[in-house]
């Protein structure tokens, strides 16, 4: 005869072998997806000591902490211009008694987002003083009504730097981004540092280990050895994966500053829906990167609309061109190689 207590412990052993065999696989995925591109940790500030210019080196300013951000007050330009009077037209500055460590260009894609820029700015010109960063501000703007290229308009944005001065160090910065450390040092390493590890809209954690958009900080030289952005993604969406995916590919890690420090407040705006491409066009990213990226910027014929030195910033309007049509689009994507699925859904394992 079956008892209760007997059929009381049939029902704990299966469950518990359902609890246990769905522990075993999730710690199988999880070596599975164990990242070691990723770490964690605050940027190496070389001590260059033995370089020439050390007694002059600047020093980081150990009282530096975090800052409370208003993302809902707009100031107006001239209130800004009053703000930072130290600052060289075109959004210049650079410490004026101590040698900085890097020349940072802040690349801003932008259309249409003054508010959010104006915010920005408020917090962005005191904040890189206080950390004494030799730095200019770029706002990449693009021109006309199409959809919205951003990765075009960061390699626009580097290419056009390049030709003021010869940066170190490219911050590639979202307009409504607001940092809210001034511990989260705005200069290069040796990896790619995506310095927004921490997004409020994101309840301030990273949503999957390979996410590299928001704010990302690559030296000169690993801009060009991960060819900058893809041009072609119009839309919503993925160019910052791609982007990621080829850091990874170059031997690139993503360091990213903790999350308590890597804290980011963005300012509220609608959400746009991903290109009606979906995330199709990311799936050949491999067979694109090494053609379709800063070495491929000279044969877009982009135009240059208008280049102005603003008191605050300088601002770069351009004409990056049409998207595809969608015959063309088809035609071009028809033959090339496609990532696994398997190498997909890792991709976005959070
Ligand atoms: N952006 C812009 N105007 C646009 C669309 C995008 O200036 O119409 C720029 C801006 O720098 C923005 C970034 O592209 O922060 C990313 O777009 P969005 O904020 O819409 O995407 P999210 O990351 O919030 O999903
Ligand atoms: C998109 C990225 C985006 C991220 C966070 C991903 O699904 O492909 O472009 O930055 O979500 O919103
Ligand atoms: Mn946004």
């Amino acid at each position: 005869m079956v008892t209760l207590a007997h059929r009381l412990r049939r029902v704990a052993i299966v469950f518990a072998s359902i609890l246990g065999t769905a522990y075993i696989i999730l710690v199988l995925i999880a070596l599975l997806n164990y990242n070691p591109r990723v770490k964690i940790g605050m940027p190496i500030i070389v001590d260059d000591a033995e370089l020439p210019g050390a007694g002059t080196r600047c020093k980081m300013d150990p009282d530096l902490g975090p800052v409370k951000v208003d993302i809902y007050t707009k100031p107006c330009m001239e209130e800004l211009e009053r703000m930072n009077p130290e600052i060289q037209a075109g959004g210049a500055w650079k410490p004026p008694n101590c040698q900085s460590w890097q020349k940072v260009a802040i690349v801003i894609p932008y259309r249409d987002r003054l508010g959010h820029l104006k915010i920005l700015l408020r917090r962005l010109h005191p904040m890189l003083r206080k950390q004494q960063i030799a730095y200019r501000i770029f706002v990449v703007e693009q021109a006309g009504t199409d959809q919205f290229n951003r990765g075009r308009l960061m390699n626009i944005g580097y290419a056009e730097a390049m030709k003021e001065d010869n940066f170190d160090c490219f911050i590639f910065h979202d307009v409504d981004l607001i940092p809210e450390d001034d511990r989260n040092v705005y200069l290069c390493d040796d990896q790619a540092r995506h310095l927004s590890s921490a997004i409020d809209e994101m309840r301030y954690h990273i949503m999957y280990y390979n996410y590299a958009g928001g704010v990302i900080a690559l030296n000169r030289q690993n801009v060009l050895k991960v060819n900058g952005y893809s041009n072609d993604y119009w839309g919503w969406g993925n160019e910052d994966d791609d982007f990621s995916a080829r850091t990874l590919a170059a031997g690139l890690m993503l360091t990213r500053p903790p999350e308590h420090i890597g804290r980011f407040k963005m300012v509220r705006h609608l959400k746009a829906d991903r290109s009606n491409h979906g995330n199709s066009y990311f799936f050949t990213w491999r067979s694109r990167w090494k053609n379709d990226g800063i070495n491929a910027i000279k044969e877009l014929n982009y135009k240059v609309v208008e280049k102005t030195d603003l008191p605050v910033f300088t601002n770069i309007s351009v004409d990056i061109g049409h998207p595809p049509d969608e015959k063309t689009w088809n035609e071009r994507n028809k033959n090339q190689e496609s990532v696994t699925m398997l190498w997909f859904l890792r991709f976005y394992y959070p």
